[in-house]
């Protein structure tokens, strides 16, 4: 499955940069944010549609590796890398709205690079270049940088 998903990553980077046609790609846009903060990227795909009932996949085109998968109704860690364990959420009402939300908490400095996101199903992607500012030290920070990832299970989709 894994594997899958990785060869999945290069076919569609492939696929992106090969055709135009109906598919709906929006511009890269750029975030800058703070270590130790919580940050959204925020992508909407124009007409919107409810995403709900569509995939979508979020992963760091820089590190060829998943952050966040969506499969319609539920999320799926498995393929997770690592360091955004317990760290990342997609509010599945958002993606009724047709917002592609990717919350993530806690930020850290290795987590600034290219965040890409694709609903498959729709020929749709969207790219954000993360930036994360190094938080100033000599302030009275007594808790670790990590800090805390209080997890809140997403809301059930009831259509
Ligand atoms: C980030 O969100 C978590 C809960 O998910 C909260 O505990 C924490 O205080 C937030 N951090 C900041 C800097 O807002
Ligand atoms: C992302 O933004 C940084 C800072 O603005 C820039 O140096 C870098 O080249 C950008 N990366 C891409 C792939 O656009």
């Amino acid at each position: 499955m894994f594997f899958c998903l990785l060869q999945l990553i290069v076919d569609l980077n492939i696929m992106f940069l090969c055709s135009a046609g109906d598919w709906t790609i929006l511009p890269t846009k750029e975030i800058k944010t703070e270590e130790g903060s919580n940050v959204t990227l925020q992508c909407r795909l124009d007409p919107r549609v409810n995403l709900v009932h569509h995939g979508s996949f979020w992963f760091r085109a820089d590190l060829s590796g998943w952050i966040h998968i969506y499969w319609p109704r539920r999320d799926d860690p498995g393929p997770q890398l690592l360091q955004y364990r317990g760290r990342t959420t997609v509010d599945h009402e958002d993606l009724r709205k047709g917002n592609l939300n990717l919350h993530i908490c806690s930020v850290q400095l290795s987590d600034a690079g290219l965040y890409k996101c694709f609903v498959l199903t729709l020929r749709s992607s969207c790219t954000i270049n993360m930036t994360v500012g190094e938080r100033e030290r000599n302030t009275q920070h007594s808790e670790t940088s990590t800090g805390s990832c209080d997890r809140a299970e997403p809301p059930l989709v009831n259509n």
